[in-house]
């Protein structure tokens, strides 16, 4: 069992209204400008209505953001439990310490990071030191490249040298996010279970 890279429940408690506009759904332009101002933060009480709803919508995708939710689970609880994970408190067994960030352009939630403080043999394999999504509306901005590099030198100040960085064989924009990012392939590996060979790619945490 890794640290998650895996399939969780959603939390039944469902905060009303957004405070504001979720990220545009409609596609959007390429970036053509410099590195968008994105910002890596902690998850917070107040973002449980936006992250429930970034959850739903990736999990159309069959991808989790919230990756350690459990169904029914008080939100409060939840972040306690995010920031648990981080500091390495009651993990479950087989676990390893893991920061979770949200990615925020102008105010907005775009995605999600997790970043793994060591490997275990699951995320050897398969699910890698660092994690990342960004919702569908939000794509083709830079924002996993953005993410991306910004959680290479949160992994470095967790101790962490160089990081093993995973995706699916047939994952073309998460290839070229982390070659843009310095990832280095190492090979081609079979997934138990799945059609779909993994890439593992390594890259410095320091430039
Ligand atoms: C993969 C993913 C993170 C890319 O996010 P993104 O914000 O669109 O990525 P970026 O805008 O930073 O794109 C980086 C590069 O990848 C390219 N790219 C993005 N999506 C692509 C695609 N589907 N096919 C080919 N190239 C793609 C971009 O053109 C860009 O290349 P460039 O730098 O040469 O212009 C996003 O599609 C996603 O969240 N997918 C679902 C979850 C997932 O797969 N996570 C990764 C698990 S390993």
């Amino acid at each position: 069992m890794g640290s998650p890279e895996g399939r969780v429940g959603l939390p039944t408690k469902v905060a009303p209204t957004p405070r504001r506009p979720a990220c545009n759904t409609s596609p959007m332009p390429p970036d053509t400008g410099p590195t968008p101002d994105l910002l890596l933060r902690p998850l917070t009480v107040a973002d449980e209505h936006d992250a429930l709803a970034a959850h739903r919508e990736l999990e159309a995708e069959d991808f989790p953001f919230l990756l350690v939710a459990v169904p029914g689970e008080p939100w409060d609880r939840f972040v306690r439990r995010v920031e648990d994970e981080r500091a390495g408190r009651d993990l479950p067994d087989g676990w390893v310490p893991a920061t979770f960030l949200v990615a925020e352009v102008d105010g907005v939630i775009v995605g999600r990071v997790s970043i793994r403080h060591r490997l275990n043999d699951h995320l050897e394999q398969v699910g890698g030191h660092i994690g990342y999504a960004v919702l569908p509306g939000c794509r083709g901005r830079g924002y996993a490249t953005a993410m991306l590099r910004h959680a290479l030198t949160v992994a470095r100040d967790v101790g962490v040298d160089r990081v093993l960085l995973t995706c699916d064989d047939d994952n073309l924009g998460s290839a070229r996010v982390i070659e843009r990012c310095g990832g280095v392939l190492e090979d081609t590996v079979a997934v138990p279970g799945s059609d779909v060979p993994k890439r593992r790619y390594w890259a410095p945490t320091s430039p």
